[in-house]
Order: structure tokens, then C-alpha cells, then sequence
């Protein structure tokens, strides 16, 4: 792995798999973790062993699948959590403990009231305990985003002395600015002794509507990992979402930080979470939504028809999409009218476009978009064909 190589560490089946009302069974797991696999991310977080037998089970099942990446299980600092994911992982070519505990004055004065000193043996403990079990452990401080960046440090150097391998940063509570997440992990790659035996982690989630901004914040700052789920889904506003983030770092070569995601698959893999978890992704969202590659007003239609450049800075085909839309509606012109007509049989020339246009326009005031077998109808209907 090159050190501009962002791992890209996938939760739809763990955090993702969190959303209300949403349960997959083990046979859908099964789907995604092998798509998830062939898609090229290097991390699969496929459950969290103890929590259920259930879950135990697609953990086990997915670790006996999976042939390329990491497979990852949750746990608490907990013993029995961590004995169990290992057992539930025993199958895995490459297994990866994932445990941790809530680092902020609130998890620990609420949940767990206690002090910091308590927080600092217990997560010592739990790394050691589950590197008798794996060499892989990655440890998280949860709710990292609201923790004092000082502590965090003390945090993070005692996991690494535990034998921590990856450090995960969570905004658990998508509270941060990006330049508050990327100038946090920017003083732990300065401030914590030994890390560069680990590589920091972003999970972001995406309250603000900040989750991509701040894990690409993130690794511009360092880390070297982004945790994230297919559409982003996930608890209240979801996590950051995987499409997103390894888009942006694609169109942004100066960046110089890349993935080993083929994203071709995206759009598919988009539509296999939705239709699994019955969870439909708002039209406008970016990269995958119906709309992210659709045109529909005539000054838009017009730049896309003449260079498709002009409007999109992404090809459609580079994440799975046939092609960009033109979407005829009232708004749209005689460009994207004749380039319609065109895709259906019909080579219209400038006098003959001028006659249908106007016919165009009262059926399109009549109906919110113009289909292919309505081209055909204004068109035969128009005086052209009289
Ligand atoms: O958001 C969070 O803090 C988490 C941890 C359990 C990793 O999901
Ligand atoms: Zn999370």
C-alpha cells in the first residue's frame, strides 16, 4: 500500500445496518459483502458479533466468503464482545478486531462515570486482549469529535502501546467543522508518540450534513483510512458516504490520494443497498441519485448536448451510469428537443424543430415530463406528418 492510499473501510452492514426499520438477513449480507468485496474496498465491517446471534452469524458466514478484504467485527471494551467477534471471525483470511470506548467528558461522566484514568486502562485492556486473538485490532474513541484533542492523545498513545493498528477518530455525534475534524487529526499525527506504528482513522457522521467534507478533511490531514457506507445510510443523519468520498478524492488527482475502489460498480452497488434495505435514496443525492446525471432546464440541456462537460464534471459512465439525461419538461428548448427526437427517429431540421417545438410546449405545460412515446406522438400528430 502506497502511503497516498486511502483504505476505504466499509460499515453499510454494521453502522449502516443501524438505521430504524431497517434488518437484513443473512443471505442479503451475504450479497452485499461479495459485491462490497468485488467492488475493492479494504475493510468490511460485517456486524457486531455479541449483540446477537443473527448477527453472529452473517459475521461468520461473510469471514468464510469474503476473499480479498479485511473482515471486521465490533466489540465493546468488553471481554465477552471481544472473545466472541473472535470467534465469529475465525474464518476470516484477513480478521480484524474493531473495539473501543467513549473518550469525551460527556461518555465518561454519564455513561460510564467514571475518569479518564479508568477510560485509559480500560481501552489498554481490551487492544491487548484482542491481539491474543488477532494481529489486527483497530481501536475507536468514540465520540473523538467532542473530546479534548490532549486526552485523545493520551488515548490513542495507550492503544498503541496495547498493540492498536488503527486508530478510529469518530465525530460519532457529526458535531464538527472540517477544519475542526482535519486540524484534530492534524495534531494527533504531531502530538501522539508512537504513531507511526498505526494509521488514523475518519468516521464521520452526518448530522450537519458535514460527514464527506470532514473525512476528506481528514485524510488531507493525514489519516489514511475513511469509514463509510454505501448512500451514506446509517443512524439519524447516516455516515459518510462512500460514493462520495472516493469521488471527490478521484476528481481531485492533485490531491494525490487514491483508493482501490472500481467505481463502475458504484451506481450498482447503490441499488443493491436500496432494494435490500427497502431504503430509497433521495433523487438529488450526489454521484448515485436518479438526478446526479439529469438535465432539465434548456440553458443546461443546450451546454451538456454541445460538450457534455460544461454542466457535468463527472463522466456518468465512470460510476456505473449509461449515460447523462436530458429530461424534457416545459423548461427545456429546442436543443434538447431535437437531440430527443434524434435518440427516437427523427432527424428534425431547423423549420420542422420550429413547427413541433410550439407543439411541444402545450403538451409539456400539461404534464410534468415528456417521455419517448410522447415524442412520438407530438411529432406524428404535427402538421410535419399531415
Ligand atoms: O460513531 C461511532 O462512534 C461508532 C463507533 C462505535 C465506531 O460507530
Ligand atoms: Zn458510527
Amino acid at each position: 500500500m502506497s502511503n497516498n492510499n486511502i483504505q476505504i473501510f466499509d460499515t453499510t452492514l454494521r453502522d449502516g445496518e443501524q438505521v430504524p426499520g431497517c434488518k437484513l438477513n443473512t443471505e442479503q449480507k451475504l450479497v452485499i459483502a461479495e459485491q462490497l468485496d468485488e467492488l475493492g474496498v479494504d475493510v468490511i465491517e460485517a456486524g457486531f458479533p455479541v449483540s446477537s446471534p443473527g448477527d453472529f452469524k452473517s459475521v461468520e458466514e461473510i469471514s468464510k466468503i469474503v476473499k480479498n478484504a479485511t473482515v471486521c467485527g465490533l466489540t465493546r471494551s468488553v471481554q465477552n464482545d471481544i472473545k466472541v467477534a473472535a470467534e465469529a471471525l475465525k474464518y476470516a483470511v484477513k480478521p480484524r478486531i474493531h473495539t473501543g470506548i467513549g473518550t469525551s467528558d460527556s461518555h465518561i461522566i454519564h455513561k460510564f462515570k467514571t475518569t479518564q484514568e479508568d477510560i485509559l486502562q480500560r481501552a489498554f485492556a481490551a487492544v491487548k486482549y484482542a491481539k491474543s486473538f488477532v494481529e489486527d485490532v483497530e481501536f475507536y474513541a468514540e465520540d473523538a469529535g467532542r473530546t479534548d484533542n490532549e486526552f485523545l492523545a493520551r488515548v490513542c498513545e495507550t492503544a498503541i502501546k496495547a498493540g492498536a493498528t488503527v486508530l478510529n477518530i469518530p465525530d460519532t455525534t457529526g458535531y464538527c467543522l472540517p477544519s475542526e475534524y482535519g486540524a484534530k487529526i492534524k495534531y494527533l499525527k504531531e502530538n501522539v508518540k508512537g504513531i507511526e506504528k498505526a494509521i488514523l482513522s475518519c468516521h464521520c457522521h452526518n448530522d450537519l450534513g458535514l460527514a464527506t467534507a470532514n473525512s476528506i478533511e481528514g485524510v488531507i490531514n493525514g489519516a489514511r483510512q475513511i469509514e463509510c457506507t454505501i448512500n451514506g445510510i446509517g443512524e439519524r443523519a447516516g455516515n459518510t458516504a462512500l460514493e462520495e468520498v472516493v469521488m471527490v478524492l478521484k476528481q481531485h488527482p492533485y490531491l494525490d490520494l487514491d483508493t482501490n475502489i472500481n467505481t463502475s460498480m458504484l451506481y450498482g452497488m447503490s441499488q443493491l443497498v436500496s432494494d435490500s434495505m427497502g431504503i430509497y435514496t433521495q433523487p438529488n443525492k450526489a454521484i448515485v441519485g436518479s438526478n446526479a446525471f439529469a438535465h432539465s432546464s434548456g440553458i443546461h440541456q443546450d451546454g451538456v448536448i454541445k460538450n457534455r462537460e460544461t454542466y457535468e464534471i463527472i463522466d456518468p459512465k465512470d460510476v456505473g451510469v449509461t449515460d447523462s439525461a436530458i429530461v424534457l419538461t416545459a423548461r427545456s428548448g429546442r436543443a434538447a428537443l431535437a437531440y430527443r427526437a434524434k435518440k427516437v427517429g427523427y432527424e428534425l431540421t431547423k423549420l420542422q424543430l420550429d413547427e413541433v417545438y410550439a407543439d411541444f410546449l402545450s403538451f409539456a405545460d400539461k404534464k410534468k415530463e415528456i417521455d419517448d412515446s410522447d415524442i412520438h406522438q407530438i411529432i406524428e400528430k404535427s402538421k410535419l406528418y399531415q
